[in-house]
């Protein structure tokens, strides 16, 4: 254990400022603190999450090391962490699993009160571990796997089967857990149903292999990009459309596609108008809508009541509604089994230096997952 209890040096892809590429840095990561674990990065993801921050739709201060979908190795552990050992592999968990807050001990609540979706870019005791060029970096959402070494508090920490491989299993860190715990947890989508699909990114296509594997009957994704289609019907889609193809709007479309009949809408884009249009295409009264998409910071939104008086269900869930350190083990146990295929979702591997590349990948429209290795 040459680095335990040593700051170590390292590269890390640091955001300066709104609306900038990534600059690849040489940090430093301080040793990890009491009920902290410090974690060397093997594979990460690249979410639209990340993007948000870049476009300032999430709040961030600045610079900060972005990145939360990642496998790693623990590298060291601080005083007092008792679930985690240096050599285990692990998911660093963007909504923490506390145990003891009131979400976490409802059986139904997964919104640990240390989730740091507020931007407040620090770890539990309020202060950073990164420095670059002798300033303080920020973390993001517990985890900034952007970076070959993170600390994370042990709350943010699942331990996963040693023999899941780095660079599939880090989608279950974000992407497909979110996408598929929408459709199983959260909806609760019933067999035969028929379900919609609003935005076929990487959660997107993860929400339609959990309407899938709920028994769903129909399910048709909607998407601007037509690129997308072929895959979506790869992993489950029955029929895909775009809302441009039409001069009706897209409720009315999706009403007469299935004899008014649609039980649940997912929105997975993260815009407004789009979240209105989930709502208002599942049925009017036993329809479920699920926003998964980012809402963008301080920003309304005005709808019709009349669309839930009548009896619809309007909800929302971070993460799929799963516990994260409960349930993570869980998936990638599955994974394993080969319950779900996640190399449809992954279309670039990229080396972690190539970062700016794999965003390019994600603006073009030409990926649903990048996954930079190191
Ligand atoms: N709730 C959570 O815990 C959670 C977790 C991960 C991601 N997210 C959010 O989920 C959303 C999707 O993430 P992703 O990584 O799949 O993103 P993505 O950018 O890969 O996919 C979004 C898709 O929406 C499509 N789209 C854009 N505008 C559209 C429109 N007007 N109508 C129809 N389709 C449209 C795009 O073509 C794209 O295919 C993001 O907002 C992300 O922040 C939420
Ligand atoms: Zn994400
Ligand atoms: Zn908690």
């Amino acid at each position: 254990m040459g680095t335990a209890g040593k700051v170590i040096k390292c590269k890390a892809a640091v955001l300066w400022g709104m609306n900038q590429p990534f600059s690849i840095e040489d940090i430093e990561v301080a040793p990890p603190k009491a009920k902290e674990v410090r974690v060397k990065i093997l594979a990460t993801g690249i979410c639209r999450t990340d993007d948000h921050v870049i476009k300032g739709a999430m709040v961030s201060k600045f610079p900060v090391i972005v990145g939360h979908e990642a496998v790693g190795v623990v590298e060291s552990i601080g005083e007092g962490v008792t679930t985690v050992r240096p050599g285990d592999k692990v998911i660093p968990l963007f909504l923490p699993q506390c145990r003891e807050c009131n979400a976490c001990c409802n059986p139904e609540g997964n919104l640990c009160i240390r989730s740091d979706l507020t931007g407040r870019g620090v770890l539990a005791d309020g202060t950073t571990r990164f420095t670059c060029k002798g300033k303080p970096v920020q973390h993001f959402m517990n985890t900034s796997t952007f970076s070959e070494y993170t600390v994370l508090d042990e709350s943010s920490v699942a331990k996963i089967d040693g023999a899941a491989a780095p660079e599939k299993a880090c989608l279950i860190g974000c992407g497909f857990s979110t996408g598929y715990g929408a459709a199983v947890k959260t909806a609760k989508v019933t067999p035969g149903s028929t379900c919609v699909v609003f935005g076929l990114g990487g959660v997107g296509l993860s929400v339609i292999m959990g309407c899938k594997a709920a028994g769903a009957s129909r399910i048709i994704g909607v998407d601007i990009n037509k690129d997308k289609f072929q895959k979506a019907l790869a992993v489950g889609a029955t029929e895909c459309i775009s809302p441009k193809d039409s001069p009706k709007p897209i409720s009315e479309v999706l009403s007469d596609m299935t004899g008014n009949t649609v039980q649940y809408t997912f929105e997975v884009i993260g815009r407004l108008e789009t979240m209105v249009d989930a709502l208002s295409s599942c049925h009017m009264n036993y329809g479920t809508s699920v926003v998964v998409g980012a809402p963008p910071s301080a920003k309304m939104l005005t709808y019709d009541p009349m669309l839930l008086f009548t009896g619809r269900t309007w909800k929302g869930c971070v993460f799929g509604g799963w516990k994260s350190r409960d349930d993570v083990p869980k998936l990638v146990t599955e994974l394993l089994e080969k319950k779900f295929d996640l190399d449809q979702l992954i279309t670039h591997t990229l080396p972690f230096k190539n970062i700016n590349e794999g965003f390019e990948l994600l603006y073009s429209g030409q990926s649903i997952r990048t996954v930079l290795t190191f």
